[in-house]
């Protein structure tokens, strides 16, 4: 079955068509960043007139790249939150529109769930479930046990910023731009992670984790130092990341053997940290367990992963009416 995806839950507008939960046949992400970058941040407003124009051709690009006619869809997925309300509620009513216009099943898909989709893509290595999945992303950053496709245990979350906009908003604080947990990542690289001594919030406080704490240990920082060039910038990003990426890790360690898990799924855009990915890499080889991690341009927003979770939501049967609407806060 060929299932279109269409994602519009921030500031990527995307289209997907996907053959049986598991073959992309087109994969059309449109980014806003530019738009945004000057701004620093994501303007909803903005956002929801880029997605009204985009949408359309997002939609056309996708349908033609995957060489398909929309009387070959089996049915159509959409993301209906969480994210901003005016964005995801231009891709419902295009979801909407296609479907009533012909006469295709219709899903509503929470993004979270799309993301954790995201490892089944394209690929004959996929987790069995149950498995744990650590979920970072730009608005959420959750560790959660996976039974199956559209089964999901949660086990801990964040009390505070997700992972992805601390990394943001420290790299906001260095003057990185808009998004700047790559840029973190990048100057990370060439940085030495115990140059500067951050705190390691929520040891021993189960699995929830808490990143403020550091984002104000980074402010404090800049106070007394002053902002950061050259190494001293690139040894505060390596440093800040290094405590994020401990944190995630640790906790993520706790949960597999809390739950005699062997397999675990990394997804959302934090997912594509070098720094988060060679560790847990590391992890994996000395403790045995076995590590999926999509590619880079499937953690982070895409509308595959939303046709791969519609996907097994249609095929048990699920139904959305022209009713379906956009949710901002929505759990997994
Ligand atoms: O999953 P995503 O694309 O959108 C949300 O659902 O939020 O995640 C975006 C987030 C942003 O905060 C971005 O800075 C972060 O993922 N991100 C990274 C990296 N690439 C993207 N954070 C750290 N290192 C990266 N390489
Ligand atoms: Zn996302």
């Amino acid at each position: 079955m060929l299932v279109l995806g269409i994602e519009s839950s921030c500031d990527e507008t995307a289209a997907a068509v996907v053959e049986d939960g598991r073959i992309v046949r087109s994969d059309t992400v449109w980014s806003q960043v530019a738009v945004h970058q000057a701004y620093g941040g994501v303007v909803p407003e903005i956002a929801s007139r880029a997605h009204v124009v985009n949408v359309v051709p997002v939609l056309e690009a996708a349908i033609a790249e995957a060489g398909i006619t929309l009387d070959e869809l089996g049915g159509i997925a959409v993301t209906r939150g969480p994210g901003l309300v005016g964005a995801l509620l231009v891709g419902v009513q295009a979801a909407k529109a296609i479907a009533y216009a012909r006469g295709l099943p219709l899903v509503g898909v929470n993004h979270l769930e799309g993301h954790l989709c995201a490892v089944f893509l394209d690929t004959p290595r996929v987790p069995a479930f149950p498995h744990l999945a650590l979920l970072v992303s730009g608005g959420h950053s959750e560790i959660v046990i996976a039974r199956d496709f559209g089964r999901y245990e949660l086990l801990g979350s964040t009390r505070d910023d997700a992972a992805g906009e601390a990394f943001d908003k420290v790299g906001k604080m260095l003057g990185l731009g808009y998004p700047a947990g790559p840029v973190v990542d990048q100057l990370a690289q060439t940085g030495d992670p115990n140059a500067v001594k951050l705190p390691r919030p929520m040891r021993g406080k189960g699995l929830d984790f808490s990143f403020s704490g550091m984002k104000t240990a980074v402010a404090t920082h800049l106070q007394r130092n002053g902002l950061p060039v050259g190494q001293a910038l690139a040894d505060l990003c390596a440093s800040f990341q290094a405590s994020v990426v401990e944190q995630l890790v640790s906790k993520t360690m706790l949960a597999l053997e809390a739950e005699g898990l062997q397999q675990l799924v990394v997804a959302g855009g934090v997912a594509c940290n070098r720094g988060l990915r060679e560790r847990l890499e590391r992890e994996a080889n000395a403790r045995g367990f076995e590590l999926f991690v999509p590619p880079p341009k499937r953690c982070t927003d895409n509308a595959a992963m939303i046709a791969c979770a519609g996907h097994h939501r249609l095929a048990r049967g699920e139904r959305a009416d022209l009713a379906l609407n956009a949710t901002a806060t929505l759990p997994l």
